[in-house]
Order: C-alpha cells, then sequence, then structure tokens
C-alpha cells in the first residue's frame, strides 16, 4: 500500500495526522483497506512510506499497555478493536523519500519482495472499493489468463479525467476485459473508454523492471499506469475485472465525508441518530 503522500487535499490536518489515519466512523481507512486485503488471502503488508509519516505503520503495532487497561476494566468490545489492524498482516515499511509519483511509490517496495513472489497485490488507501471480494476474482483472472489483473470501474465520461483509463476489449465474460492500453489522466475527449482504473492491482513481477523503464508523465510523475502501458506494448496480458458494486475516494475531503456518513448510517449506534439528524438537517 503505498501511503506516502503529502495529503494536500486534506491541510492543515495533515501538518500532524497522515490522511489514511483519519477515522471512517472509528477505524482508520487504511485499516479497511487492510482487512480486505487479508481477507483476499494476503498475509504480509509492505506499506510504503515517507520520512514523518511513520504513525501509519506503528498504527499497525500491538500496544499491549492499552490493552491490558482495557482487559482490566472488562472493555471487550474496544479491546477486539484494538487488537483486530496488529492481527490482520505482518506489516513491514518501505520508504519513499521524494514524492515522484504513484510509479515510484510502487518501485520502493521491491527490495521487500522474496524471491517466491511472482506477483503482488497494490490497493490504494484512498479507495474503498465496496463490497469486498474484488480481489480474489482479480487473482482468479489471473490464474486463467497470467500476466497482470486490475480493477475497473465504470465511470462518468464528465469525471474520467481524474483517473488511468484503459482501453478494452470484450472476453466471453462481460466482467472481464482484455486491456489492450491505458492512459493517466486523460482529457474526456480522448479517452479511450469510460473504464477506470480504481486503486486495486494485482501486478505481475513483471511490472518493476517496467517501472525502471518509464519517464515521467502525467503531473511530471513517475505513473503506475504507464508501466502498464509499456508491459502491454511487450506482449504482457492484461486484463480487468470490471467491479459493478460501490466505491468511496477517501483521498478528498468531499468523498471522506461520503464514505464516513455511508458507514455510520449502517452502524448500529450511530445511524439511527445521525440519520434522524440528516433529516433536520437536510429540511431547514
Ligand atoms: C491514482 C492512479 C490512477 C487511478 C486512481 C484511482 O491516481 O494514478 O490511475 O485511476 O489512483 O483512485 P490519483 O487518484 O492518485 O491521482
Amino acid at each position: 500500500m503505498p501511503a506516502a503522500g503529502l495529503g494536500t487535499r486534506f491541510l492543515p490536518t495533515t501538518k500532524a495526522v497522515p490522511k489514511e489515519l483519519l477515522p471512517v466512523v472509528d477505524t482508520p481507512g487504511i485499516e479497511h483497506v487492510a482487512a480486505e486485503a487479508a481477507e483476499a488471502g494476503a498475509s504480509r503488508l509492505v506499506i510504503v512510506t515517507s520520512p514523518g509519516k511513520e504513525a501509519v505503520a506503528d498504527y499497525f503495532a500491538p500496544q499491549p499497555e492499552l490493552e491490558a487497561t482495557l482487559a482490566e476494566r472488562g472493555k471487550d468490545a474496544l479491546l477486539a478493536k484494538v487488537r483486530r489492524a496488529p492481527a490482520l498482516l505482518a506489516v513491514e515499511t518501505a520508504t519513499q523519500a521524494e514524492a515522484l509519483g504513484l510509479g515510484h511509490a510502487v518501485g520502493c517496495a521491491e527490495p521487500n519482495l522474496r524471491p517466491e513472489d511472482e506477483a503482488v497485490a497494490v490497493l490504494l488507501p484512498d479507495d474503498l472499493v465496496l463490497p469486498t471480494g474484488v480481489l480474489a476474482r482479480m487473482a482468479q483472472v489471473r490464474a486463467e489468463k497470467g500476466g497482470t489483473v486490475l480493477c475497473a470501474f465504470d465511470i462518468p465520461k464528465e469525471q474520467i479525467s481524474a483517473y488511468g483509463v484503459f482501453d478494452v476489449e470484450d472476453t466471453g465474460d462481460e466482467d472481464v476485459k482484455k486491456v489492450n492500453g491505458m492512459v493517466e489522466k486523460p482529457p474526456a475527449d480522448q479517452a479511450p473508454s469510460t473504464y477506470a482504473a480504481a486503486g486495486r492491482y494485482l501486478l505481475d513481477r513483471a511490472i518493476f523492471d517496467a517501472l525502471k523503464r518509464i519517464t515521467p508523465g502525467a503531473g511530471g510523475e513517475l505513473q503506475l499506469t504507464d508501466a502498464i502501458a509499456l508491459l502491454i506494448t511487450e506482449g504482457h496480458p492484461v486484463h480487468v475485472v470490471v467491479h459493478r458494486g460501490g466505491r468511496h475516494d477517501l483521498g478528498n475531503p468531499g468523498g471522506f465525508l461520503r464514505a464516513a456518513v455511508d458507514f455510520a448510517l449502517d452502524d448500529p449506534d450511530y445511524g439511527p441518530s445521525l440519520l434522524e439528524w440528516l433529516r433536520a438537517r437536510i429540511s431547514r
């Protein structure tokens, strides 16, 4: 998980608190995404952080003193919440010293790979993909077709320029498409389709070699999209699983608030009174 960004859209909060730790109700967004990875069978998590953002990995460490206090006081539900993140995956870190782009951030995790790792899943902690389960489907497609498999969302054309966009070809399966090209943040009238990358990537290890051969692209950054596009031109198979569910973008306050309200409305403690308050607030 790349978590090295400056979080400029959440300033001034991100002067002191990494955006990945902002709570969706009471649980940091990154824990929701780590839980999704664990559910899909992952056992190790490499968090790519930057100097000053140590709190993100620290969040996954056990807190024996706090746990003992909660246990003594019989706060079992809280204790379970506190223990959940450290129990999900074994967390290690890689450091991205300079914000040179998503492709560069992913490349920083290469030394964490073991010789037997044939592929890596990259999950962007800004993206909540709902319901969970798309990673398992992506792994299934990789087992069938090999290569690299990404998650795609069908996005309204007027919003497409904020995404990596796929040039796709149908397969026999309506939800699986072959990717013939990929372009980062194209103007809407030049987008090859309305299928956009949504923060879930199952990348063949070949990506690390491609990442060394790209040059700065959109926004002057080293783009993961460009490394994937390079692999495609070299004949590497790339497919997408089209996810028809929901999605939240935690990377900006507007999207984050929607996620928080969505999760809070489903929460038995906070949902009913929030709904009542929202109704009254909206009619005012
Ligand atoms: C990144 C990727 C982009 C992808 C998006 C999904 O962009 O570069 O291809 O579609 O995440 O959220 P960012 O949102 O970091 O600018």
